[in-house]
């Protein structure tokens, strides 16, 4: 299987294959980052974003077939995003993935982007249903049941930023620079996390939901109220918030665990975690102190995987395949895209 993905500022694709029994390989991964294209705009330009999806996507798809020792002829089906994401860049990588598909007659998937997401923790740590998936991504914070391919029930998501979002904006607000997620970990590394104390938004309301916004908000009020900002003080911001959001994000994660409990009958819950955000060792950390106590199993997969990448796209599309689901050339994409 060929996976396109092109839904944000990642141009990328991959050869996944499959066997019979539901085990994954990745045969090659390709991901080639616009981080230089948007850093004089602290964020992602969505036209710029589409601009090199064109100039870039071509060379990906070969490098991903070069590299997996294969020609498009010889793939079984081409799978690419279709949703949720940035319109543009996703109408680049489906329309040419719906090329490659017409030209080799081979079967088109088209890829909801937080199903695949939500199934790459089969193709690196064969998970088996059901399971949790915390998604903590630059554009999505949510806890999704999944009980099969195709069968996924949102327990909570965010009302406001998602939290990668919410590191982004933090390391602006702190001239960290972009993206932010890493750059807020490294300073808070020096920095006192007991320092400020930032408000937990919706934490004490029964939900699965997540609220940033007023958090940051009492950052930059905070950034506002010590201006100018010292080494010292800038480190304690980040630790403080990151901090905060960890503790939030585990909170949350043991009272979706506690359900998970209460409403499914498997021996062991497992809680598997994607998006950009899993690479946070604070968050980590947390998140496997959630799990041991509530006797779950904690699934991180590697960064490179937790990321936006092809190999995740082009599994979905084979799990896909592998029953029978496939998508005809009117596929559309979708900038809005529930799973
Ligand atoms: O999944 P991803 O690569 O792209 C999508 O948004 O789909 O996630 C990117 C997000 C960014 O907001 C980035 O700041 C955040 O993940 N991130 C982190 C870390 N590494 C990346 N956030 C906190 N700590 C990190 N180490
Ligand atoms: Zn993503």
């Amino acid at each position: 299987m060929l996976g396109i993905e092109t839904s944000c500022d990642e141009t990328a694709a991959a050869v996944v294959a499959r066997d019979a029994s539901g085990r994954g390989a990745i045969l090659s991964n390709v991901v080639r980052s616009q981080l230089d294209e948007h850093a004089a705009f602290g964020g992602v330009v969505p036209e710029l974003a589409a601009r090199a999806h064109v100039t870039f996507l071509d060379h990906i798809v070969a490098q991903a077939c070069r590299e997996a020792g294969v020609t498009l002829a010889q793939i079984d089906a081409v799978a690419a995003t279709a949703g949720p994401g940035l319109v543009g860049g996703v109408l680049v990588g489906l329309t040419t993935a719906k090329a490659i598909a017409a030209a080799t007659e081979k079967p088109l998937i088209a890829v909801n982007h937080l199903e695949a997401h939500a199934l790459t923790a089969r193709l690196n740590d064969g998970v088996a249903f059901p399971y949790l998936m915390l998604l903590v991504s630059g554009g999505h914070s949510q806890f999704v049941l999944v009980r099969g391919v195709g069968d996924y029930e949102r327990w909570g998501t965010t009302i406001d930023d998602a939290l990668g979002e919410a590191f982004d904006k933090t390391a602006k607000l702190l001239s960290l620079g972009h993206p932010g997620g890493p750059a807020v970990e490294a300073a808070a590394a020096g920095g006192d996390p007991k320092r400020f104390r930032f408000p937990k938004p919706l934490l004490k309301e029964e939900r699965l939901d997540f609220s940033f916004s007023g958090l940051k908000t009492a950052v930059r009020l905070q950034a506002e109220a010590l201006a100018p900002l010292s080494g010292q003080d800038v480190a304690d911001i980040a630790a403080s918030f990151q901090a905060t959001v960890a503790d939030i994000v585990a909170t949350r994660a043991g009272q979706a665990l506690a359900r998970f409990a209460r409403e499914l009958p498997v021996a062991a819950p497992t809680l598997v975690v994607a998006g950009g955000v899993a690479a946070n060792h604070s968050i980590g950390a947390a998140l496997r102190q959630v799990a041991q106590e509530a006797g779950a199993r904690l699934v991180v997969p590697p960064p490179a995987l937790c990321t936006d990448n092809g190999a995740m796209v082009a599994w979905a599309g084979a799990e896909r395949l592998a029953l029978g689901v496939t998508d005809d050339l009117a596929a559309v994409a979708r900038p809005r895209w529930p799973l």
